[in-house]
């Protein structure tokens, strides 16, 4: 059994935590990254958790010729691929970007591993494709809806590209994992998120603001028809979400795949609100959070979150971490990389 693993982007937030999952798991990890949203840093936090050094090379898998060299190099089967970039706003001020970044680095890939026989693809989607979904929970069956930015069309786009290829490749197995809502970071503190300038996503802004680099947190809205008024999601601790990257490779490496294109829904399968994430991170952590209510965010939902039934029955997984713990494993991430 080919037991090698090229995870492409696996200097990142999600990347570097499931390289190290992987590894635990007994995987032989190729890592390519361009550091152009991560940091070198992350892999000797891997290197540290693990005691194995992952291979890496620095490459751009929008380059494929640079690309090339890495599949001559190794005789990786499966191929997870994380190098995209992520920004919602961005991706609607500067479109090409994010269309030249998000899908030729995968068609290289896809292109590659069709040439060079290599059978298994991992990819990132995202719970963004199911737009604001009329019936909650969504399921893998629920129906796409169209994309609202670049970032999410990108996301649409890969998996329609991953699900034809494999298709029409008898020899190649894809599956797209759709993640909810990504957050904390490894409990030994050694590896997490590291946003670039200011942070887009909740729970990086709260650990900013907690660490006085940011003055206040906005809450994006307080009239919502929700429970409490503020916007409800899947938020899913980041080691359960690495694993599921394993029990995927797993399925395939195993032959165990039902069809030749899977999904799953990646989440905890429980809405949480905005306010009650603030109140968790500071009870979990004993502090008080400088916050206030602001104007809504211009395209986000009000609601969404996971069924993970399929993820449960067909691949074994389920989330395990307790939100207090990953709420605490953030702010350890922060102040490990404030020195605080
Ligand atoms: C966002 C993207 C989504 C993408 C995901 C990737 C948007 C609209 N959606 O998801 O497409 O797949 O990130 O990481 O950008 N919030 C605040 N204050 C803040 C930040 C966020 O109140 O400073 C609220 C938001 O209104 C939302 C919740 O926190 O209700 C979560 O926001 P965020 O972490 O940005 O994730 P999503 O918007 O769900």
């Amino acid at each position: 059994m080919n037991k090698m693993v090229l995870v492409a982007g696996g200097a990142g937030y999600i990347g570097s935590h499931t390289t190290v999952e992987l590894i635990n798991a007994g995987y032989d990890v190729v890592v390519v990254d361009n550091f152009s949203n991560s940091d070198a840093s992350s892999l000797e936090g891997i290197r540290k958790i693990t005691g194995v050094e992952p291979k890496f090379i620095e490459a751009d898998c929008a380059d494929k010729e640079a690309m090339r060299k890495v599949f001559e190099a190794y005789d990786f089967q499966s191929v997870i691929h994380f190098a995209a970039y992520k920004a919602v706003g961005e991706s609607v001020a500067e479109p090409l970007k994010y269309y030249h970044n998000n899908l030729v680095s995968f068609v290289n890939i896809l292109e590659l591993m069709a040439e060079y026989g290599r059978s298994n693809v991992l990819f990132s989607s995202s719970a963004t494709v199911y737009g604001d979904a009329e019936e909650l929970p969504v399921t893998e069956r629920t129906e796409r809806k169209p994309a609202t930015s670049p970032y999410g069309n990108t996301k649409q786009m890969s998996e329609d590209i991953l699900r034809d290829t494999v298709r029409a490749n008898s020899a190649m197995h894809g599956i797209a994992l759709r993640y909810f809502n990504p957050i904390g970071a490894h409990p030994s503190a050694l590896i997490g998120e590291l946003p670039r300038g200011v942070p887009n996503n909740l729970v990086p802004y709260i650990t900013q603001t907690a660490a006085g680099v940011r003055e206040c947190l906005s809450i994006f809205g307080d009239d919502y028809p929700t429970p409490d008024d503020s916007c409800l999601r899947d938020y899913i601790d980041i080691v359960d979400l690495a694993r599921a990257h394993v029990v995927a490779i797993n399925r395939m490496v195993e032959g165990r795949t039902k069809e030749s294109y899977e999904v799953f829904n990646i989440g905890t399968g429980r809405p949480v609100s905005v306010f009650e994430l603030v109140r968790g991170f500071e009870n979990a952590n004993n502090l008080k959070l400088n916050y206030r209510v602001a104007e809504r965010r211009a395209g986000d939902v009000t609601a969404v979150w996971a069924d993970t039934t399929l993820a449960n029955e067909e691949l074994g997984w389920c989330a395990e971490r307790r939100l207090e713990d990953t709420l605490k494993a953030a702010w350890a991430w922060e102040k490990a990389v404030r020195g605080l």
